[in-house]
């Protein structure tokens, strides 16, 4: 089956968002770990494995149609978190601005007429309804919690009962 140049294109660069994303959110968990935040840091470990299934996703699908994947060298992300609710404010931004470029991709796809690409992308659109909100969750417990040492240590812990389920 072929796609065009411009799908093609498309995917390549999510390729580089998906690597992009799971670098970003290795090197946040470097930050948390370092920082004291053990529950965090195997939260994000998990974030970032899962980012590389999604990278993959997207390289499967393209040599599955014997289009050869782009694979790209990625910038190092540039991390500079003052604290754990600065680190996850951050990563919901990322996934916000991850999920504008699905959108756009969707949108081509669709304008297309490539319904293979459509389902592909469709259930990312999906995923990141689920990231952000997982984000948006965590980050409400701040108000509703507290951010004294105490409040942010318990939120710590909350992350790390949702490491392995992320
Ligand atoms: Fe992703
Ligand atoms: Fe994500």
């Amino acid at each position: 089956m072929d796609i065009s140049k411009e799908i093609t294109q498309a995917l390549n660069d999510q390729i580089s968002l998906e690597a992009g994303a799971s670098q970003y959110y290795l090197a946040t968990a470097c930050w948390c770990e370092v920082s004291g935040y053990e529950g965090a840091a195997a939260y994000f470990y998990t974030q970032s494995d899962e980012e590389r299934m999604h990278m993959l996703k997207i390289i499967k699908f393209l040599n599955s149609l014997g289009i050869s994947a782009k694979v790209s060298a990625v910038p190092g992300p540039n991390i500079r978190h003052k604290s754990l609710e600065d680190a996850l404010k951050a990563s919901l931004k990322n996934e916000q601005a991850v999920t504008v470029a699905i959108h756009k991709a969707l949108t081509l796809a669709h304008k297309k007429s490539d319904y293979s690409t459509f389902e592909l992308l469709e259930w990312f659109a999906a995923e990141q309804v689920h990231e952000e909100t997982k984000f948006e969750a965590i980050l409400q417990k701040f108000d509703t919690i507290g951010r004294d040492g105490l409040a942010v240590a318990e939120i710590d812990r909350i992350l790390a009962s949702q490491a392995g389920t992320c």
